[in-house]
Parts: C-alpha cells; sequence; structure tokens
C-alpha cells in the first residue's frame, strides 16, 4: 500500500541512542521519522506536523511513575485523537502501559524491543488506521474487512480487484474458515453488479429433491405442499450474483441442471413451461479439492471448467502467519474491547495449527478475551481457551505449540487438538465443530482423515 510509505512517524525518546536506532529503524522499513527528546518538543510537532503514528516513551529521565508521559499522551490524545500512539515502557511496568491504552494508547511494546515486533505493530497499527479513514471517508467496497498483511494475502486481493469488474465466474478455493465468503462478497461489491442482489445458496445443506423448487422456484400448486407461488434463487440473485457455497457437495443430478443454467442462462420454475431468462455472475467455494473429484468422476467435468473461469484460492492461515498480529488486533477491536494481549500470548497465538482457519483465530480470541477481561491478556488466559493443557500439566502429545514436542508435526498437531476438542465437548461434532472454528462437514472429513474413533 503506497500510503504507507508516505506515513511520518513521531518518536519521543530522551535517549539519543533510541532516538537514532529507531529513526533507522524506520527509514530502513520505507517511512519516514521524526524523532523528539521530549514533551515540549513533542506538542509543537503533533500541531504542526500531524503525525500519523507516535512511538513514545513512558520512562522519561527515569522517572519512576510514569506520570509525565502518561500527562503527555493526555495532551496528545487532545491535538492528534486519530493518530495511534504506541507506548514504549521499561521491562515491569506493565500498569503504566495498562493505564496509558485506557486513556487511548493503540498498542505498547516493553524495552528493549525486538525490531521485528515492533515493525510489525506499527504496521498493525497504521492498516487498521487507514482502514477506519477509509471506512470513515469514502470507498470500504468489502475489503476493509478483509485483514492481512502478507503477500499471500494481497494477491488474493489483487486477484480480486482485476476480477470482480469481468462478470466471469469465480471459484474460490480454501479450507473452511479461510475467507471464502467474504472474498465472494467483496467481488461482488467491486463488480458493476454492486446496487444488484447478493444472493448465498449452501449447497451442502441442499437434497436434490428440494434443489428445483429452491434454486428455481415453483407456481402454486406445483406440487403437493406448493400453497403459494415461490422466487427461486436464480430469480432472487436477478441483476447480481449469486454465491454457489460449497460446491463440491452437489449431487450428480443437480449437477447437470446447474449447468444447464449456466450454459443457457434459462430456467424454468417448476410447474411453469416457459423458460425464464436469468441475468446473474456466478462465484462459487468449495474447500474441496473440484479436480481431484473430476478425476475421480464425482464432479462434472463440463461444470467444473463453467464455474472455474478463474480461480481464487485462499491459503490456510497457518501459512500466512504474519497475519495473525493484526486479525488479533482486529478482533479484538471489533468486540469492542481495549485489551492487550501480551507478547507471549500473542507469540503463542501466532504457532498455533489452525485446523478453522481465521473462523477459529476469531473465536478463540474472542473467548480470551471474555476470561482475560479488559486488560492484559496472558498467554495462559489464551492457553485456556484453545483446550490444550497449562504448561505445567502439558503431556506429550499436546497441541501446544510450544511444549516441549518440538518434534511434532502440523498434521500432529492438527489431530490432537481435534481429539481434545472432541473430549472437551464430550464427543458432541457439532458443538467441536464450531469451537474449531468448521463445519461439520469438514470436522467429520479431518475426522475421517486422522482415523479418529468417535
Ligand atoms: N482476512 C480476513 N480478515 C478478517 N476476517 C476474516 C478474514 N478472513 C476470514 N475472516 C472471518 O473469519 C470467519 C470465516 O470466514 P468465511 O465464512 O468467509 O470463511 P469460509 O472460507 O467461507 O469458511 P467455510 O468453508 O467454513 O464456509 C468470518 O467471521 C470472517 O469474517
Ligand atoms: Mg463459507
Amino acid at each position: 500500500m503506497c500510503y504507507f510509505c508516505k506515513v511520518m512517524i513521531l518518536i519521543i525518546d530522551d535517549d539519543d541512542a533510541i532516538r537514532a536506532s529507531l529513526t533507522f529503524l524506520l527509514k530502513r522499513s520505507g517511512l519516514t521519522a521524526k524523532a523528539v527528546p521530549g514533551p515540549k518538543e513533542a506538542l509543537d510537532e503533533v500541531r504542526l506536523q500531524e503525525p500519523e503514528l507516535i512511538l513514545m516513551d513512558m520512562n522519561y529521565s527515569l522517572s519512576t511513575t510514569g506520570e509525565e508521559g502518561l500527562e503527555l499522551l493526555r495532551k496528545i490524545k487532545i491535538f492528534a485523537p486519530a493518530a495511534p500512539v504506541i507506548l514504549m515502557t521499561a521491562w515491569g511496568s506493565i500498569s503504566l502501559a495498562v493505564e496509558g491504552m485506557r486513556l487511548g494508547a493503540f498498542d505498547f511494546i516493553t524495552k528493549p524491543w525486538d525490531n521485528m515486533a515492533l515493525m510489525d505493530r506499527i504496521r498493525t497499527a497504521l492498516h487498521l488506521n487507514s482502514e477506519r479513514q477509509e471506512e470513515a471517508g469514502t470507498t470500504g467496497r468489502g475489503f476493509d474487512k478483509i485483514i492481512g498483511n502478507s503477500p499471500q494475502i494481497k494477491e488474493v486481493l489483487d486477484a480480486v480487484t482485476r476480477v470482480a469488474p469481468t462478470g466471469a465466474s469465480v471459484l474460490i478455493t480454501g479450507e473452511s474458515g479461510t475467507g471464502k465468503e467474504l472474498i465472494a462478497e467483496a467481488i461482488h461489491l467491486n463488480s458493476p453488479r454492486s446496487s444488484g442482489p447478493f444472493v448465498k445458496v449452501n449447497l451442502g445443506g441442499l437434497s436434490s429433491s428440494l434443489f428445483d423448487s429452491e434454486m428455481f422456484g415453483h407456481k402454486k400448486g406445483a406440487f403437493t405442499d406448493a400453497w403459494t407461488d415461490r422466487k427461486g434463487r436464480f430469480e432472487l440473485a436477478d441483476k447480481g450474483t449469486i454465491f454457489l457455497d460449497e460446491i463440491g457437495e452437489l449431487e450428480p443430478v443437480c449437477q447437470v441442471k446447474l449447468l444447464r443454467v449456466l450454459q443457457d442462462r434459462t430456467y424454468e420454475p417448476l410447474g411453469e413451461s416457459i423458460p425464464r431468462r436469468t441475468d446473474v455472475r456466478v462465484v462459487s467455494a468449495t474447500n474441496r479439492d473440484l479436480q481431484e473429484m473430476v478425476r475421480q468422476g464425482l464432479f462434472r467435468e463440463d461444470l467444473f471448467y463453467r464455474l472455474n473461469l478463474i480461480p481464487i484460492h485462499l491459503p490456510p492461515l497457518r501459512e500466512r502467519r504474519e497475519d495473525i498480529p493484526l486479525l488479533v488486533q482486529y478482533f479484538t477491536r471489533n468486540a469492542g474491547s481495549r485489551a492487550v494481549f501480551s507478547p507471549e500470548a500473542m507469540e503463542y497465538l501466532r504457532r498455533l495449527p489452525y485446523p478453522g482457519n481465521i473462523r477459529e483465530l476469531k473465536n478463540i480470541v474472542e473467548r480470551a478475551l471474555i476470561l482475560g477481561g479488559s486488560g492484559t491478556i496472558s498467554r495462559d488466559d489464551v492457553v485456556r481457551c484453545t483446550g490444550a493443557p497449562d504448561e505445567h500439566g502439558a503431556a506429550s502429545g499436546t497441541a501446544s505449540p510450544d511444549s516441549g514436542a518440538p518434534a511434532q508435526t502440523l498434521e500432529e498437531m492438527e489431530r490432537d487438538r481435534i481429539l481434545r476438542t472432541l473430549s472437551d465437548c464430550n464427543g458432541n461434532v457439532s458443538r467441536a465443530a464450531a469451537a474449531l472454528g468448521l463445519t461439520r462437514a469438514s470436522l467429520y472429513r479431518r475426522i475421517e482423515k486422522f482415523k479418529i474413533n468417535i
């Protein structure tokens, strides 16, 4: 995002060496930095230069109470309420940082900091802030809900920008919880059909006996229970986009019917003999390998090519772990919380296996916020939410990412995680699926894959 390279960051620290090294770090990352030693100069800069982000030391002149830092923060929030402030606190002054967060600081980092972690937080703050401004201002178009900074997610967003205006059929693939529905909506919102309807159909839950009436509609009296006329999804989606979710679950007899509509752009409601035209854009999604299903004769090849004019693949969260801190912040703020995850909690979150991907991360964050309250969320709070044993009781084969089982593969961690969640939920698959952020169908597929007895 070129927004990132134009931003000015103000550094406030009374230590010459720290000012110099931070300035160097930020400039090397393509940002513009201005460093000042104390509150007076800082307030002048805030008023005149309007920095986009402020990085401030809380412990001036070895003051232990940090009162001076808090006072400066209060003033900054008056003059530049929109600029995110990241506090730098001495080790052991977490309570000062928490007080700062209450006064409106965005985040804090303890000294000595890790350069990578600091840059992560700065990017997170800038990203979320620019999104907030976009939301308040002009564009929007669904991208504001898609959080991530990884090259993989940027590639996906580029693809969305390119394909959205074309009207071509798009097939979105990716594991459960990777954001397929979000992407489908973004395609619609960025297309010339954005003022038309976006109609979602979950084909996974649609039996072949209901398919015709659900998709094409029916006339009153067309069959025994047809008391009134009913509009089908193709009619409801006219001039808009139809989102065919879980397309891989579609039974063969329905595949033929769908193919016919996509080829001829016409269909007949039950009980009506005159074909109707439909003007829809088709976006479909699946967490199955459709190409493999075609090879096995389970999915029609001709339908596959109609749906898959443009493929978009969403990589699993474990392959884009750099998005995790950003997502954690986003879900925290979206839950209306000002809580902060401690660096250890964040590190723990960065390393989980996430069979349920982003939906699972969202569930964990929301649960941790309930457990941890509005201050700092500790690693233990997070551990408790993931159903992993605590640090001391860590048994072998735990899903805890850094509990002394380094040889465990991601698959083994995933299997353990599923086993434990199932046991926590007394074998109730629906509850376990919800806790893991998976659909029931994808949990069943994993149970099969990992040969778990339930
Ligand atoms: N990049 C993202 N930024 C923010 N939230 C996201 C992102 N991707 C997914 N989510 C959130 O994660 C949850 C799951 O996303 P979504 O329903 O789009 O996944 P899906 O791939 O359709 O899953 P499934 O295959 O189980 O239907 C939603 O709450 C969604 O808002
Ligand atoms: Mg979905």
